[in-house]
């Protein structure tokens, strides 16, 4: 892997390089300053919260963990790497650089957070500044320039080879440790030790992982967000539905999968039918398809399949304009993926910024722009049963239309969420996520 990766970093450093130079034009700068950023501590308290690296940076080098470091880029010049490794016995001080990138930087090493202003350009009107404020250090201050931040944002959308590799390995982490989940499922665990499964089998500590788990038993599938972790499994385990990445060198995968156990046909054959729908907007991962309308699209099929198995007497049309089908499918179709789990730049009109609206009525989407080949987003439709949506859906006059039994006898299965993470190619989409479930 390693092999793959020295080799195409060259390439992806390139890119970085001509972007960061296009964006500099843009804003009238002279040089790019990116701060790796710096820990922020609880209130009145001197434990810090995890430490999350600044995205720049973590693109420009696979270092996640190295608090108070700045990456220094003058158009034309080898790029600058000021590395903090201070002197402490208190932490674990950053390693060393070492692997296949750090040839292509001049490295400076620190050993105080304020000697990085020795090694920075002086004419700072003439830098832009990325990171967070608390990253200051002397008359440093970031100030996230808009023309600036909007282009690299912009650009953001298109992975480079070398992001694919890293993304592919991210989602194959993810899928060996979502194999481990389901067996603990299977077995009769609780959330609790479904996740610690997953946990032994990704090999990250829960700061690492890209975001929270959600580990869901039976009706917690029905929060969209639910991450607490009941210690004790539930007297039946009727489903299981799990949202859960991996973490490779700052790259994320993000995976929905959702279970019935043997008892549950019923809540089986509304899964298949979901896998089935979703495999089929996958392959609408397409150049010069718009992302509001592929998530609309899945609207009319996610009502399609509601009014098939007798959830509800509208057509699809009626329920989709009725608000009818956001009832079940209260979020959005998916999002970008990249170095952070929502990627950046999702509205974005053009490289220098702007605004895609929602589609009104679709307020949590988070994706409005046109696919092109390089860009890589969730495909993540869900059926749920949830207690606040549908006690509203009851005051609406379709509520005539919903057929409430069945509506009631699924509340007990939460939900159904099924996730892939795709690239958009030239020609058909590359499935990260399935290609990562049948390899494991
Ligand atoms: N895991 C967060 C999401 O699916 O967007
Ligand atoms: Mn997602
Ligand atoms: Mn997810």
């Amino acid at each position: 892997m390693s092999d793959l990766l020295a080799k195409l970093y060259p390439g992806h450093l390139q890119t970085l390089q001509q972007h960061a130079d296009a964006a500099l034009a843009r804003g009238g700068f002279e040089h790019l300053l990116i701060a790796s950023g710096v820990p922020r501590y609880q209130f009145l308290d001197d434990r810090p919260y995890p430490f999350a690296v600044n995205p720049h940076f973590k693109h420009w080098l696979p270092v996640t963990k190295a608090p108070g470091s700045w990456i220094a880029y003058t158009p034309g010049q080898k790029p600058k790497l000021i590395y903090l490794q201070p002197q402490d016995y208190w932490h674990v001080v950053p390693e060393a650089p070492a692997g296949y990138w750090v040839e292509h930087f001049d490295i400076v090493v620190i050993r105080e957070s304020d000697h990085a202003v020795a090694h920075l350009p002086k004419n700072l009107a003439r830098c832009a500044i990325i990171g967070e404020d608390n990253a200051a250090v002397g008359a440093i201050k970031p100030d996230n320039p808009p023309a600036v931040l909007n282009y690299l944002h912009w650009q953001r959308a298109y992975k480079t080879d070398y992001e694919l590799a890293m993304l592919r390995v991210a989602s194959k982490l993810g899928a060996r440790a979502h194999r481990a989940a389901e067996a603990a499922f299977r077995a009769g665990h609780s959330e609790y030790d479904i996740n610690t499964a997953y946990l032994n089998a990704v090999h990250e500590t829960e700061n690492e992982l890209p975001y929270s788990n959600i580990i869901a038993l039976n009706q917690h599938g029905a929060v969209l967000h639910y991450t607490d972790l009941n210690r004790a499994p539930p007297a039946h385990a009727d489903s299981f539905l799990i949202d859960a990445g991996a973490n490779f060198h700052g790259y994320a995968s993000d995976i929905t999968r959702t279970y019935a156990a043997a008892q549950a046909e019923e809540f089986q054959i509304l899964i298949a039918a979901v896998d089935k729908a979703q495999r089929s907007f996958v392959e609408k991962v397409k150049k010069g398809q718009d992302y509001a309308a592929l998530h609309i699209h899945a609207h009319h099929a996610l009502a399609s399949i509601l009014r098939e198995q007798n959830f509800i007497r509208l057509s699809a049309e009626a329920a989709v304009e009725t608000g009818v089908s956001s009832a079940f499918f209260p979020h959005g179709l998916g999002h970008m993926l990249g170095l952070q789990v929502h990627d950046v730049g999702g509205f974005q009109k053009d490289d220098s910024g702007g605004t895609i609206a929602k589609p009104p009525g679709h307020p949590y989407l988070r994706f409005t722009r046109t696919l092109e080949p390089r860009m890589v987003t969730t495909i993540e439709p869900g059926i749920y049963f949830i207690d606040m949506l549908l006690a509203e859906l009851k005051n609406k006059p379709q509520s005539k239309d919903i057929n409430w039994d069945k509506v009631d006898k699924f509340r007990r299965y939460g939900g159904i969420r099924i996730e892939d993470d795709v690239v958009c190619t030239e020609r058909a989409p590359e499935n990260l996520t399935r290609d990562a479930f049948a390899a494991a």
